[in-house]
């Protein structure tokens, strides 16, 4: 296990930093005055140095810890052009010199001709940076127009792109494909068969594969809206939910337990997962469902989906023994508000916590005014607003324990009755003259006799085993709420140290994104509640369409899901360090689409689903992959690997073993000791066996412990967000699908059905294994082939497994009594075809 482990441990982490110089990368507009490095060579007449492109991000990457709105050393703030020109303390204007550079303060500064050198106590900025600032002295110190660019301006509706194969487009995301496709000379690539989009879209949308039954009506059905009525069935089956949940489980780091060294459980944690997946199965709108994550407490306090909604904010690892609680307490913020960053707002914010953002339009000031939107809040385990509408299922379980419960409670009032007067006798005995007397439960019990000790020992663990039983179905969620009407005074973390105040900030939203206007947010706290109402005006200005980055980051992670890759490839980072869109246009299109749609996530899917698109083969083209060897502008579809969870989900389908009851505290599977042994010191639970083949969802979430299948196949690390699942290649996922236990306990049912549905007769086995798996019948070919390794294999069971077993003495027993055993090996032989029919590429991955 320690080999997977370390392998594993590689997945999702955030992606690495490329430690480029800030100017190289795009929007650069001077890049050739780069080459000589000496201040006093070079031609600055070049090329025209644009502040808002060179100068400003420059300054306020290295300076603004110190010289900012927030933080002003010597009175000198440069985050805003007239601030800069004013100057500081000392010097005031003269600092800039419009067109001499060389009496300019400011560039003595950064050379260390003039002392303390800037950034102070800190490494020298480049002189290759500096030129650059010297440049655009020289030429004036003129200010451009702020100029806002990709990712931070709102989408813009571009029309629908013409194209020469008009009659290949189904609808406007055909046309946006099709038309960059066309301007490099490449050709879509022809429809997929139906088998394999069939298997496409259950995988995509249910994460299951679909029933022989349910394969055969589509295969035999020839209408042309065929395929958009199993698109439809689809998006309304309830396992859409299941599947989809999993995706935004991955981004918000959802886990049945704490992490760290403890990992203990959090025993209400599920109904966070229960909410997401009936959010997806509701198609509620995206702006909603963001609205109650963030604030559901402050916007919906009736709901009790709203307040379950909130201990998103709260999903993240807590240290539960933890010895410095104002740090805890600032993790909590740092990750809730890094989280929000990246998950609904595609920007990588956390990268200014100690510092501005290196490469994206995120000061240090943006990020606490962020976090202080989380200030107020606490976390709070609160019981639901209408308890009696849960589940009445849950309550039934509550009802239960609770009649069990009573009598215990009251052996255990009479007990302690009984001793109270001994123990305020006892303590008489050391009061003081006057003193009213009273006994705590501790000194009650105490005072028990020898004799009954025993019985209260008893008692007291059926009670605490009966109430741990029923913790998880109480009416109680795990919810973040504010603890008052006004917030705590935060401050900008100079270095993102907690030891390090710096001047105080209030809630503000990010200045690019927001028009590039600096000003506070407008907070209003709900009328009738003890809260601050800053989460909700957070939440109000994510989910709104005025929001650049809200839209298109939910409609790219959709995009990325049903294609393989986001049109953005890196899903929580639209900043300058993440891929460029490979479709722009159509991202933009798309998000419009969406908000006009009425943020409705299934009308989206179904918009992608039905594109051409989308139905196209995997087939590859050696001429294509000259052009386009990844395949960035979708000449094709691309191939995609059943993840960890769909993977044992859809083994579990075929045997005809999964489970599909919903809703509910997570279960256990049966995890072989060797695993467990690696955990955490918790040990794993136990659940019945029906209950460990429900789907991988709701399997207990272990920050420790991952099922060894899911975790060899890429599984995430719940420990961060995980914007993308890894698709690795390594030993252990033939050691898990081969020789573990589950695949192997599975292929015995799924043999078990086989013989059920088609009887005795070898090759109807053959044929009905394929379609069950496969959902297609094997060719000729591979029938002879499996006909002849069921013949084997048979012949090799029958020999105890061993190749070279005496097959002249079997030949002497095999008689009637014998053909027992046969069947038994014939049997076996079927479940070692079962075996390697859900090892197959075709099983694996979608055609
Ligand atoms: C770690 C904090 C820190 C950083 C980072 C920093 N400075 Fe300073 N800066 C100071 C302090 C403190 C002073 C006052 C120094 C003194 O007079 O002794 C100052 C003074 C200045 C002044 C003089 C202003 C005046 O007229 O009073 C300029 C200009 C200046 N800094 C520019 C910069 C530039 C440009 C950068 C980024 C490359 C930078 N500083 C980064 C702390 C910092
Ligand atoms: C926990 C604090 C912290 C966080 C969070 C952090 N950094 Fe840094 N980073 C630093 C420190 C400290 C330095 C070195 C001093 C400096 O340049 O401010 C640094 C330096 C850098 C540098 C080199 C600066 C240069 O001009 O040579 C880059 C680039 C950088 N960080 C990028 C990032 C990115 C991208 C992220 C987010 C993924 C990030 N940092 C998050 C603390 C942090």
């Amino acid at each position: 296990m320690s080999v997977l482990r370390v392998l594993t441990a590689t997945v999702c982490l955030v992606p690495t930093v490329a430690l480029v110089a800030f100017a190289a990368g795009p929007g650069q507009q001077s890049g050739h005055i780069d080459k000589p490095v000496t201040g006093k060579t070079i031609a600055v007449s070049a090329a025209n140095v644009s502040y808002r492109e060179v100068v400003e991000p420059l300054l306020k990457a290295d300076c603004s810890g110190c010289h900012s709105a927030a933080a002003h050393m010597s009175s000198f703030n440069l985050e805003t052009s007239d601030a800069l020109f004013k100057g500081g303390s000392k010097f005031g204007g003269k600092v800039i010199v419009p067109g001499n550079s060389k009496q300019s303060l400011l560039i003595a500064y950064l050379r260390g001709a003039q002392q303390p050198r800037m950034p102070m106590n800190g490494t020298a900025i480049s002189e290759a940076k500096i030129v650059r600032i010297a440049a655009w002295i020289d030429q004036g110190a003129k200010i451009d127009q702020a100029k806002l660019a990709w990712p931070y301006l709102p989408p813009v509706a571009h029309t629908v792109p013409k194209v020469k194969n008009a009659a290949w487009c189904r609808n406007p995301i055909d046309n946006f494909v099709l038309a960059k496709l066309e301007a490099k000379g490449l050709k879509p690539s022809p429809p997929a068969t139906k088998v394999a989009l069939l298997r496409r879209v259950y995988a995509d949308l249910v994460g299951v594969p679909p029933t022989p039954q349910e394969a055969d009506a589509f295969l035999k059905d020839f209408s042309p809206d065929a395929y958009e009525h199993v698109v439809d069935r689809l998006l309304a089956d309830s396992r859409y939910g299941v599947r989809w949940a999993r995706h935004w489980l991955d981004l918000v780091r959802y886990a049945d337990t704490h992490g760290f060294e403890n990992d203990g459980a959090r025993p209400r944690a599920w109904r966070y997962r229960d909410y997401v997946i009936h959010s997806f199965n509701a198609d509620k709108p995206y702006d909603r469902f963001i609205k109650e994550q963030l604030a559901g407490d402050e916007l919906y306090p009736d709901d009790p989906d709203a307040l379950t909604a909130t201990g998103y904010i709260r999903l993240s690892p807590w240290d539960e023994l933890s010895t410095d609680q104002p740090q805890r307490w600032q993790d909590y913020l740092n990750d809730a508000t890094d989280t929000t960053g990246s998950v609904m707002l595609g920007l990588t914010v956390g990268c200014a916590r100690c510092h501005n953002h290196k490469y994206d339009r995120i000061t240090q000031a943006n990020y606490y005014s962020m976090q202080s939107f989380f200030a107020a809040s606490q976390r709070s385990d609160l019981r639901l607003p209408h308890p009696e509408k849960d589940t009445p299922a849950f309550r039934a379980i509550v009802t239960e324990a609770d009649a069990h419960l009573a009598p215990l409670r009251k052996q255990m009032q009479e007990l302690k009755d009984r001793y109270r007067a001994a123990a305020l006798m006892e303590k008489a005995k050391t009061a003081k003259n006057g003193e009213k007397v009273e006994v705590n439960d501790d000194e009650i019990r105490g005072a028990i006799e020898r004799s009954e000790r025993q019985r209260l020992e008893s008692l007291d663990n059926e009670i605490r085993h009966l109430e741990d039983e029923k913790r998880p179905y109480e009416p109680e969620v795990e919810a973040v709420t504010d603890s008052g009407k006004t917030a705590p005074v935060e401050h900008l973390l100079l270095r993102g140290n907690l030891l390090t105040p710096g001047p105080e900030v209030k809630p503000a939203f990010i200045t690019s994104l927001a028009g590039n206007v600096e000003k506070s947010a407008t907070v209003t706290p709900p009328a009738n509640l003890n809260s601050t109402g800053r989460r909700s005006a957070l939440a109000n200005w994510i989910a709104s369409a005025d929001n650049p980055m809200t839209a298109r980051v939910i409609v790219n992670r959709i995009w990325q899901h049903h294609f393989g890759r986001g049109i953005v490839g890196t899903p929580s980072d639209f900043g300058r360090n993440g891929d460029q869109p490979s479709h722009p246009e159509l991202l933009d299109w798309l998000a419009l689409r969406f908000v006009q749609d009425g943020w409705s996530i299934k009308k989206i899917h179904r918009l992608m689903l039905l594109s051409n698109t989308y139905q196209q083969s995997t087939q590859t083209s050696p001429a294509a992959v000259k052009v386009d060897p990844i395949n960035t502008l979708l000449w094709r579809m691309n191939r995609i690997r059943l993840d960890g969870e769909s993977l044992r989900d859809s083994i579990l389908t075929v045997s005809g073993r999964l489970n599909l009851k919903m809703d509910g505290p997570g279960v256990y599977p049966k995890v072989s000791d060797e695993v467990l042994s690696t955990g955490s010191t918790h040990k794993w639970g136990f659940s019945p066996e029906a209950e460990g083949l429900r789907r991988t969802i709701y399997v207990f979430q272990r920050r420790s412990l991952v099922l060894p299948i899911v975790e060899a196949f890429d599984g995430a690390d719940m420990n961060n967000t995980c914007p993308r699942r890894a698709v690795t290649t390594i030993a252990p996922q033939a050691l898990a699908l081969f020789n573990g236990d589950f695949s192997r306990d599975e292929s015995r049912y799924f043999a078990e059905r086989v013989a059920h549905d088609a009887g005795d007769d070898t090759s109807r086995q053959i044929d009905r294994a394929y379609q069950i798996a496969l959902i297609r019948l094997p060719s000729p070919a591979q029938k002879k082939l499996a006909l002849d390794f069921i013949r084997q294999q048979t012949e090799l069971h029958l020999g105890d497994g061993r190749p070279n077993s005496n097959t002249r003495l079997r030949n002497i027993a095999d008689t009637a009594a014998s053909e027992e055993a046969r069947k038994k090996a014939q049997h076996a032989a079927l479940a070692d075809l079962c075996h390697v029919l859900i090892n197959t590429n075709e099983f694996i991955y979608l055609d």
